[in-house]
């Protein structure tokens, strides 16, 4: 049986076969760490990290390539900007307070309320919609207070593929002077991202899924200007000014203590070097495509099947979250479909517990999530729909013979 991974918004696979080279590539004939010596093979991968900074700089529209931090994963860069901003903020007189939504990922809410735990800060998280799952920006503009010093939202949720209205929230932070902490996580390489015209400060997201590169790798992109008000969390050797015992203020040293993950970051680089060159407008039609599809195909002959979130393709990605009546613990829905369609999805809370209880599912053990990424196709649409066809009208004749 076909084996169809539907899991992207854990990872992305398979990946390009470049990416694959470039690991491969630097493993066999590079090998040396970026940074660490004067010498060609040092020299070249160093070389290497400017290109892939270079690339993601492009994507995502920033200012300076320098401002792209490589670092371990979304998570890490979601720590480094929250922690950054509200221990690098002047708290003398008072705390400082930060704004979120329900929508978020524990990357988000967990530093977040041990930041708040630690008496370090104060949160406020907005409600979202219990339909679409998004957010109002009036209600983040109303959250807004004298000390509020950062504004943190997903772009598109990993639960409901809600995708935010960012750019409205950038120009309320803008016009309040807040910093805005954007969690790119599920559209980073999928959805076509501008930091500046945005109203983005920091855009944290992973190397290894939409941008298509391997595990252990991701990074964030600091607007020039806005480092100087965040603090470090880590700090440490860096191959520059090693003369000096502190931390290098220059970017991107200032953020980037130790030995990178040299392979994973050239592989990064040529899953970037992927998406320009399709254009991420073009995979975002492709992915809009699929995503009318999917729900045209969801909204018929389904009985007992019901999507979370969006239901049109305005305000989604393609992350699909599901029940089917008759299924209750949304695992044994995942089982059934490895087993007899070889389809591979994810079941549970998916790390966002405040998202499943904004739409109502955090007491049923969450939804069954349906992700799809650059290499899904119409084809896999079909079989996926009619996969669940297929059980839907199975529970439905079981039930009526009851
Ligand atoms: C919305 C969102 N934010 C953050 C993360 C964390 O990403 P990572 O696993 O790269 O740390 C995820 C992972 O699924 C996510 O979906």
């Amino acid at each position: 049986m076909q084996r169809r991974y539907l899991d992207n918004a854990a990872t992305s696979f398979p990946k390009p076969p470049e990416v694959l080279e470039g690991v491969t590539r630097y493993a066999c004939e590079l090998g040396a760490s970026p940074g660490r010596g004067a010498y060609g093979e040092a020299k070249e991968a160093g070389l290497l990290f400017d290109e892939c900074r270079g690339r993601i700089n492009e994507l995502i529209h920033g200012e300076d390539p320098n401002h792209v931090v490589f670092t371990l994963n979304a998570s890490d860069a979601l720590n480094m900007a929250i922690r950054g901003v509200v221990h690098g903020c002047d708290s003398s007189n008072t705390k400082p307070h930060v704004i979120t939504t329900w929508m978020e990922h524990n990357s988000v809410l967990r530093p977040m309320n041990e930041l708040v735990s630690r008496g370090d800060m104060e949160q406020t998280r907005v409600r979202c919609d219990p339909v679409t799952g998004l957010v109002d920006p009036d209600d983040i503009r109303k959250a807004i207070r004298p000390n509020t010093v950062l504004i943190a939202v997903v772009h598109g949720s990993n639960v409901t593929g809600t995708l935010q209205p960012v750019a409205e929230v950038g120009a309320i932070a803008r016009e309040r002077g807040v910093a805005l902490l954007v969690d790119a996580a599920q559209t980073v390489g999928h959805v076509p991202i501008d930091v500046r015209a945005m109203g983005i400060d920091l855009l944290a997201f992973p190397g290894h899924k939409g941008l298509l590169g391997p595990l252990g790798t991701g990074a964030l992109y600091i607007r020039p200007g806005v480092e100087k008000r965040m603090a470090t969390s880590r700090e440490g050797g860096t191959g520059s000014v090693s003369d000096q015992d502190t931390q290098p203020t220059f970017m991107p040293d200032r953020f980037e203590p130790g030995s990178h993950n040299a392979p994973g970051i050239v592989g990064l680089s040529q899953g970037v070097k992927w998406i320009l060159d399709k254009g991420v407008d073009e995979l975002w039609q492709h992915q809009r495509g699929l995503m009318r599809l999917m729900i045209e195909r969801l909204g018929d002959g389904m009985p007992g099947l019901r999507l979370y979130g969006p239901q049109g393709v305005e305000d989604r990605v393609g992350v699909f979250s599901i029940r089917i009546d008759g299924f209750g613990d949304p695992q044994s829905l995942s089982d059934v479909l490895e087993k007899d369609f070889g389809l591979l999805t994810r079941s549970g809370i998916h790390c966002a517990p405040l998202a499943h209880k904004t739409i109502g599912t955090d007491q049923l053990g969450g939804t069954t999530r349906l992700s799809f990424g650059p290499f899904t196709t119409e084809e896999d649409v079909l079989f996926i729909s009619d996969s669940l066809a297929h059980l839907c009208q199975g529970q439905a004749a079981r039930v009526s013979s009851c």
